[in-house]
This record gives C-alpha cells, structure tokens and sequence, in this order.
C-alpha cells in the first residue's frame, strides 16, 4: 500500500512543514494500525463511515486473505488453484507455498514475513537499522476526553519513559493535548464516541502490540498520587502476575468487590475471604483470579489470550473480569491485586454521557443499561461456548463457572 493511498483515503491528512513529521510518523503508523485492524475485525459490524480500506485483510481469520495479500503487495495476479497440489506433481519447484507461513502469506518465502509489529515511531529519512534509539518495554492506553486532561497528565508522569503512551481519544480532541510536553511522543487513536474495549480489540491486537512486555488498559479517572509504574512492575514481576490491578483505595467510588480493594499491610494480595455465601468456590472470582475491567495490567502472554476473549459488539466488557481466568493457569496464583501501588478510582461518568440523549442523565442510564445488558450477553456466549465445545467431545462439562451467581445481586 503506497503512501499516497493513505493520504488520499482522508483519515490521515498530509503533512507539509519539517516539523511535522514526528506528528506525520505517528499518524502514518496509526494508520496502518487501522487499516489492519479493520481487516481483522470489522466482519460483524461495519459502520460504512469506518470502511476505510475494504480491500485489506490480514491472515487472522479470513479466508480470501491471500488474495488480499496480493492486493496489498500490488502483486500480479496469480491462479490460487490447489498451488501446492499442482507444484508437486508437476515436480515444480518455481512456485512457493509454505504451509506453515502465517494464514494467507503461504506463497511467500518465510524469510519475508514480517508477522508481528510494534508502536514505535520511525523516521522519513536516513537508515531504517538506525531509527529507534530505545524501544520501550511497556504499553499503556488511556481512553480518554478532553475534560480529563489533568488527571491523565498526572497519570501519564506516573509512568516512565520505558513506556509508550497511547490515548484513545473518544471525544475527537486531539490537538489540544499538545499543551503537554508528553503528548508530543504519545501516539494518539481519535474514533468518536467509542468505549475502552471496543479501541482495545481494534488496535491492540497481539502481533501489533508484540514487543511490549506489560500492556495498562486504563480508564481516564484513576487517581495515582500513590502509584509508580516502575514499582508496580517490580511487584508483578516478584509474584509473577500474569494480570493484575492495582489496589482501589477505600476512598474509591462505587466499591463493588472487596477482592480488587487495597490491603494495607500487603503487597501484593491474590484471594479475600468474601462474604459469607459468596465464595463457594474460593479459588474462583470474584473471590480469587480476579480483577476489574477499569485498570487492568496484562502480560503479553496473557493479553495474547484475553484479546480473543473481547467481543467486537460487547464494547463496555463488563462480565470480561469474571472471565480473564480462563487464560491464565493457575489464574488463582497468577492474577493478583498489588496493594503497595495503588490508586484511587473517582467514578467520573466521563464515557456515560458520551450516550445518546437529551440530557446527561438519560445519556449515562442509556449506557449503563448497555453495560449491564452486556455482561449477561458475555457471560450467555461464554456458557454456551463451553457447554458446546465439552458437547462436542461427548462429555460432560463438569468446570464450575466462577461465583456467577453472586453477581446479579452485586453489580
Ligand atoms: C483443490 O483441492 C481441493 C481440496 O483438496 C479439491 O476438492 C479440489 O478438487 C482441488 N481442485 C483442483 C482444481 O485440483
Ligand atoms: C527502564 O527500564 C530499565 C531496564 O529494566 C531500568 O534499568 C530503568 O531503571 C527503567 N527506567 C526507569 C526510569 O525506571
């Protein structure tokens, strides 16, 4: 896909002064992280304002990808009947086909594949080798408006520079952030209207995101006067948390679980007794294995499989914290709630009122009903999804399903 194309597609506008070009570097990645995205994941909904590049298809899941492939490479035409088949008994070895090349890239030599991808900026100009003095480690996103500036300019100086900083902006203010010295080597994703989950299936996929170590999916109204990414890290790296969260501090709005509420004396705590009743199973959530869908931390192994687990249309994710178990094993040691770093959550309806409706009240109950509906549709799919797949095998799906029944009464 030539430069050009992008420039005459609109979302990503040229750029003209010298100046530019670190902002142009930016918006050229952001690109082509979303035209990949789209590929990926835009089968079930396709609003006709998004369908920026219909021609693009990853290897992930489609079946007319190598097709795409070509497209993309400008590659001339070629018969896709039975390659491999043909080659062979015709003896021919002038046609490539690698079986074990990534879905759709078949016919390249494997030696080509550039099958994962990153969020570093790079130069227009001098050697590719020499672009990127320093690769940080770590990713953290915060989804966020305008009127969230400061709380996401404290937050941002919480975290160090081996982290990039992504922000979804869902409110389209993007220049704006400009004020702030930080926002220049951020990397901005302005969609409007568009919730945490629904950015985070789109634009972190696996591969995109590969070389970063830790992924923070955050919400915009955290408090962090208590919080040090660098800290937190340690922590996570010392009790090997494969997903993780740091502590609410008991002044938090809308305390919902004591398993995600900070204890004092710890630092790092991985189960809590519960209420009588609620815990039957104590090695399973909310009691244990759990954590909340506001600031959540995953390793790259375990986002890799929570990734899957994000559905295109459930964009609020609630339900997703019950369900982040069943990537990691054994979830009950592997995801945990660091106590010694933690924050403040201020229940800011920020999002909410992003709703549609006349007034802000209408607006925020319109999306909480969404959520609320939601998380019942997850936690549905899921069920079943299980249920079909022990089915299928002919046995009996005997695997107990968290504390579900507690959570109606308690969300
Ligand atoms: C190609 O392979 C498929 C499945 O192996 C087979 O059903 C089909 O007949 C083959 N087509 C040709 C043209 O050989
Ligand atoms: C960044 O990471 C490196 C390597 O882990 C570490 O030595 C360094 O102290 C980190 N930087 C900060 C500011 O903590």
């Amino acid at each position: 896909m030539k430069f050009e194309d992008y420039k005459r597609r609109g979302s990503c506008r040229s750029f003209r002064k010298p100046n530019e070009w670190m902002r142009a570097a930016v918006k050229i990645i952001i690109c082509i992280v979303f035209g990949f995205s789209i590929g990926v994941s835009f089968r079930d909904i396709s609003p006709p304002k998004l369908k920026l590049v219909p021609s693009i298809d990853t290897y992930i899941g489609d079946k007319n990808s190598g097709r795409s492939t070509q497209t993309i490479l400008n590659v001339k035409s070629v018969s896709r009947d039975n390659v491999s088949t043909k080659a062979q008994k015709l003896g021919d070895q002038s046609q490539i086909f690698v079986s074990t090349n990534p879905r759709g890239a078949e016919r390249l030599p494997p030696a080509i594949i550039a099958s994962e991808s990153d969020l570093y900026p790079r130069r227009l100009y001098g050697r590719p080798s020499e672009d990127l003095t320093f690769k940080p480690k770590y990713l953290v996103t915060f989804t966020v408006g305008y009127d969230q500036k400061d709380n996401i300019d404290q937050a941002v100086k919480k975290f160090s520079d081996n982290f990039t900083i992504l922000l979804f902006h869902y409110d389209g203010r993007t220049n704006e952030w400009n004020e702030f010295e930080w926002s220049k080597r951020a990397i901005h994703i302005s969609v409007p209207k568009q919730a945490k989950w629904w950015y985070a299936k789109r634009f972190l996929h696996p591969d995109i995101v590969a070389p970063y170590d830790f992924i923070f999916i955050w919400d915009e109204d955290l408090g962090v006067e208590n919080f040090d990414a660098e800290e937190y890290i340690k922590l996570v790296k010392k009790y090997k948390l494969e997903i993780s969260q740091p502590g609410l501090d008991l002044k938090s709005e809308g305390l919902t679980w004591d398993m995600t509420q900070r204890q004092e004396e710890l630092e790092v705590h991985k189960k809590v007794k519960g209420n009588p009743g609620w815990c039957t199973y104590p090695h399973l959530p909310p009691c244990a294995a759990f954590v909340e869908i506001m600031a959540p931390v995953f390793s790259k192994e375990a986002w890799r499989c929570v990734w899957y687990l994000i559905q295109n249309d459930l964009v609020h994710g609630w339900g997703l914290d019950f369900a982040l178990q069943k990537c990691v094993e054994p979830a009950y040691e592997r995801i945990g709630v660091v106590d010694a770093q933690w924050i403040v959550h201020q229940g800011v309806p920020s999002l909410g009122n992003q709703g549609n409706g006349d007034d802000g009240e209408t607006r925020w109950k319109g999306v909480r009903k969404r959520s609320q509906n939601e998380w019942k549709m997850f936690h549905d799919r899921l069920f079943k999804a299980e249920e079909d797949y022990y089915k299928s095998l002919g046995i009996e799906n005997t695997v107990p399903e968290a504390n579900w029944v507690n959570m109606d009464k308690n969300k």
